[in-house]
């Protein structure tokens, strides 16, 4: 039998948790397809998460309902084929787990499997805690979402910053304890205040990481899209472009139509 050895190690939950230990902050971005997850592999990104989001930049759609369990699968193998050192981790779809814990271990087990990758995500607190205990229970790494959960966005019908009230900040402080007394490895706080996000990640011994959740959090999350500025429109305060990629692909795009048109492309060296 032989066995394969890679020589760069894929990062674990342990090590997320010895970052968070001693201060280190961990890196997380989403990603959907090979080429790109490759990219950000590379370039030292501790965590790529393919997320539901591909629902939006990837399929067009407006929210992240729509997409399927086998589609989130299909992105997500091809993220994993790429991975070298990252953590791969895949958000459950809506649908998958919400109410039904067999079902959510089903699902769970789907994604892991046919994937490959390592862990899964699914968004809310006590509300879903028996789907959690299940995928637990059959050793898969889960990661929790807590504050703005889009696949809620016809509950809360804004995707407004929230917990912004008592009430809500300290409903959040308690699924946030319950996930990681349930096991999860880290939570994901998105689009909360900056000191609520930081009194959770005090409080909790799990690395917390934050998307329009302030800088006193384990980590940080944006989506790839948003930061390379491949999607312009999109605009939150908490967004940081890293890169306009739109104007350099549409230069790009623009002045292969001009050669091609004006039949500059190909040249003779370019043909056989
Ligand atoms: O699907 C996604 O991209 C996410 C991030 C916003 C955390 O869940």
């Amino acid at each position: 039998m032989s066995v394969h050895k890679s020589e760069v190690k894929i990062i674990t939950t342990h090590q997320l948790q010895n970052m968070k230990e001693r201060g280190e902050k961990i890196s997380m971005l989403t990603a959907y397809d090979f080429s790109m997850a490759g990219i950000l592999d590379a370039a030292g990104v501790d965590v790529l998460l393919v997320g539901d989001s591909a629902s939006n930049v990837m399929a067009g759609h407006e929210t992240t309902l729509p997409i399927t369990l086998d589609q989130m699968i299909y992105h997500a193998s091809s993220v994993v084929r790429a991975v070298k050192r990252a953590f791969v981790v895949v958000d459950m779809p809506f649908g998958s787990y919400q109410g039904n814990s067999s079902e959510a271990l089903r699902s769970a087990i789907r994604i892991m499997k046919e994937s490959g990758a390592h862990g899964i995500k699914l968004e809310g607190g006590a509300e879903i805690k028996e789907s959690v205990t299940r995928i637990l229970s059959a050793g898969v790494p889960v990661m929790g979402h807590l504050g703005l959960t889009p696949q809620s966005i016809y509950k809360f019908g804004t995707y407004t910053v929230r917990a912004k009230e008592e009430e809500e900040a300290e409903k959040l402080l308690q699924d946030a304890q319950l996930l990681q007394d349930l096991g999860c490895f880290a939570i994901v706080l998105e689009k909360i205040p900056a000191d609520l996000a930081q009194r959770v990640a005090t409080q909790l011994h799990i690395p917390i990481i934050g998307i329009g959740a302030g800088p006193h959090v384990d980590g940080q999350v944006l989506v790839v899209h948003d930061m390379l500025g491949i999607n312009k429109e999109f605009k939150p305060r908490f967004l940081r472009r890293y890169a306009d990629l739109h104007s350099i692909m549409t230069d790009a795009v623009q002045n292969y139509v001009k050669d091609v048109k004006s039949r500059d492309f190909p040249s003779d060296k370019e043909a056989y």
